[in-house]
């Protein structure tokens, strides 16, 4: 597959909490996800990110096997508690140090970093006194992202406020089935406002500083299909892709909140969290959107009062959907039970960019977790690579229809902590041995290190992705 232009990123994502370990080293306190993870029953055998993939001690290793690989983008995302203990006040020295190095190493091979402020750690502290359900977080995260931005403002270009807020909010506060693990749907629709809202408030802080920043946001956002014609179906489908697309979608690119997906959360919430001049700060303008794609949901309307086996876990996070049904359709699905539909990624992209914004679009994730094994030293991933092959595909179709997708961000470099679903699920370019943190590249990093080659002739002639100064 060649055809992508010279200057298309070709990038792996990560996030702290799932890679870097050192959970109480240099100033760090809990994250919502450090108490999650230790409270007995909530992730996959009780495993924590305590020590993860130790990034935080072997991020120097880490960047020269990305650029080993030739990847010319790197998106991973910043600490909140190790750069604000507690979630307030000053700065802490050694949570921005580890954040410099990681940068300056990255540009010595240059690798674009871009940099998440949010994936999903917020401060233990924080929660204590509400999360995302207090409006007064919202005002935090923008104190946080200008700490952060005086800080790496001059190094690092491309900035992205939040990483799926629908997970935050949804899975965080509606299902519990990720950290807070509150089951409070009324709280879960303050949580999405709030978000959105720290969103807004940090743009304009990091923009006011330095304009020419980039930033943006990473939405997951999925294809959304009925089962049949049915209208209940359609409904189904209706409803669906209003919480996990329009939701967000609407507020952040056209300053408004869908009228029928208000209409549907009526029970759940009487919405007097928004308040004026609210979505005019979370309208605030971007520079670029990140789209994060996995797989699509195909819904049909369901009894309510007869519900499947697994009902409530797969409706809860979506409040005020008990009418709902997943449906399988017998593709083939990855370890996360996630059927494979690339075609989903050409609809969703085709629709943002018609429906919704003409910014450049980039993918800040997109990966498939399979039940790899290491045998005699290698992992041989052929499913990983049709997954990618595939989704790479769709890339350039909707490029070709003009689409500006600029970047393709792999989820993920590393195999690493799949939140509550702990070591058991492996999603990275790269294997990791967890008892003895060696790093094997999987065929799929090797299949995509010569896509990249292909696509990348002459960054490969002048020999870029070597270090440019061994002193620093
Ligand atoms: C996304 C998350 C990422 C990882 C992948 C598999 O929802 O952003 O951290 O868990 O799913």
């Amino acid at each position: 597959m060649t055809g992508f232009n010279e200057d298309f990123l070709w990038g792996a994502a990560t996030a702290a909490y799932q890679i870097e370990g050192a959970a109480k080293e240099d100033g760090r306190t809990p994250s919502i996800w450090d108490t999650f993870s230790h409270t007995p029953g909530r992730t996959h055998a009780g495993d924590t990110g305590d020590v993860a993939c130790d990034h935080y001690h072997r991020y120097a290793d880490d960047v020269a096997l990305m650029a080993s690989l030739g990847l010319n983008a790197y998106r991973f995302s910043v600490s909140w508690p190790r750069i604000q203990p507690g979630g307030r006040g000053p700065a802490n020295p050694a949570g921005l140090d580890f954040y410099r190095r990681l940068v300056d190493e990255l540009l010595r091979y240059d690798i674009s970093p871009w940099l998440t402020l949010y994936h999903w750690d917020l401060p233990q502290e924080l929660e204590d006194v509400g999360g995302w359900s207090n409006r007064d977080t919202a005002a935090r995260f923008a104190d946080y992202a200008q700490l952060v931005h005086d800080a790496l403002g001059d190094r690092v270009r491309h900035w992205t406020t939040l990483n799926e807020p629908w997970c935050s909010a949804f899975l965080g506060y509606a299902s519990g089935e990720q950290a807070p693990g509150r089951r409070e749907p009324d709280a879960s629709v303050r949580s999405a406002h709030h978000l959105l809202l720290g969103h807004g408030l940090a743009v304009q802080a990091i923009k006011a500083s330095r304009p020419s920043t980039q930033a943006g946001i990473t939405l997951n956002l999925y294809a959304v299909s009925p089962a049949t014609d049915a209208p209940a179906d359609i409904d189904a489908a209706r409803r669906i892709d209003g919480l996990s697309n329009r939701w967000f979608l609407d507020p952040v690119l056209h300053g408004r909140y869908p009228a029928d997906v208000t209409a549907d959360l009526r029970e759940i919430s009487d919405f007097s969290h928004i308040h004026d001049g609210d979505l005019e700060i979370i309208n605030t303008p971007l520079d670029m959107l990140g789209v994060n794609y996995y797989s699509r949901h195909v819904v049909a309307g369901a009894d309510a009062d007869d519900p499947p086996a697994d009902h409530w876990r797969k409706t809860s996070a979506f409040p005020g959907s008990a009418e709902v049904r997943f449906i399988s359709r017998g593709f083939p699905v990855t370890a996360m039970g996630w059927e494979l539909d690339a075609p989903g990624l050409v609809e969703v992209l085709r629709r943002v960019h018609a429906d919704f914004t003409g910014l450049p679009l980039y993918i800040t994730e997109n990966g498939a977790a399979f039940d790899d094994q290491l045998i005699e030293g290698t992992v041989n991933d052929p499913q990983r690579i049709d997954f990618f092959d595939q989704h790479l595909r769709a890339c350039q179709q909707a490029i070709g229809e003009g689409v500006p997708v600029r970047g393709y961000f792999a989820w993920s470099l590393l195999d690493n902590y799949e939140w509550s679903y702990g070591y058991s699920k492996r999603f990275g370019l790269v294997y990791v041995d967890y008892e003895t943190q060696q790093r094997i590249a999987k065929a799929s990093a090797h299949w995509y290190a010569n896509l990249i080659r292909m696509n990348r002739p002459a960054a490969h002639r002048l020999g870029e992705g070597s270090r440019k100064n061994s002193t620093g």
